[in-house]
C-alpha cells in the first residue's frame, strides 16, 4: 500500500501579518535572543512560549565549554515549563536567532532533538503547540503542531508501564 506524509502551514510574507498576540509571542522570542549564551558558535537562538493561562515564558540556547552539554532554546523552555509550571498547556511557541550577530532574515528550524522534546510535551499533555518560525525580518512560517515536523516520531506509549 502506498502512503503519503504531508500537512498544511501558513507563510506569512512578514511579521506584520501575525495576529497580535503571535506578534508579541514572537517578539518576546527576539527577547530571549538577547539571553542566550552561546560564545561557541556566536548563534543566538530565542524561544518563547505562551501557556494555557496567559503566561509568556522565555527560553534561550545555553552552550558549554564542553560542547555537547549545552542545550538548545526550545528544550532550555521546555524543561523550564515542564518544572515550574506542569499544570499549563504550552498553546505556542515562537522561536527567532540571530547568527553572528546579523540580523537574520528567514526562519530557523528546530533540531531533531527539539522536535522529539516539543512531540513529547504535546502528547504528555495532549494538546498541539503551534509553531511560530522566524528571523529578525522576512518571511514567517506559522506550523499547526509539532508533531508535523516530526513524522513517524518515537511516543512512549510504546514503552509500556
Ligand atoms: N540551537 C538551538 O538553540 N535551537 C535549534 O533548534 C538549533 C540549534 C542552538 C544550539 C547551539 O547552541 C547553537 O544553536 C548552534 O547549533
Amino acid at each position: 500500500m502506498h502512503k503519503k506524509f504531508e500537512f498544511e502551514y501558513e507563510e506569512l510574507d512578514s511579521k506584520e501579518a501575525l495576529v497580535a498576540e503571535d506578534l508579541a509571542l514572537l517578539n518576546a522570542a527576539f527577547q530571549a535572543v538577547e539571553t542566550a549564551f552561546a560564545p561557541y558558535s556566536k548563534f543566538k537562538v530565542g524561544a518563547a512560549a505562551r501557556l494555557s493561562n496567559g503566561q509568556i515564558i522565555l527560553g534561550s540556547n545555553q552552550e558549554s565549554a564542553s560542547y555537547p552539554v549545552g542545550i538548545c532554546a526550545e528544550r532550555t523552555l521546555l524543561n523550564s515549563i515542564g518544572s515550574q509550571f506542569p499544570k499549563e498547556t504550552i498553546q505556542a511557541m515562537a522561536i527567532s536567532y540571530i547568527p553572528n550577530g546579523v540580523a537574520s532574515d528567514h526562519p530557523l528550524s528546530p533540531c531533531g532533538m527539539c522536535r522529539q522534546s516539543l512531540l513529547d510535551f504535546e502528547l504528555r499533555y495532549k494538546s498541539p503547540i503551534k509553531l511560530i518560525l522566524a528571523g529578525k525580518t522576512g518571511k514567517v512560517m506559522l506550523i499547526p503542531s509539532a508533531s508535523n515536523i516530526l513524522p513517524f516520531g518515537f511516543s512512549g506509549s510504546i514503552l509500556g508501564k
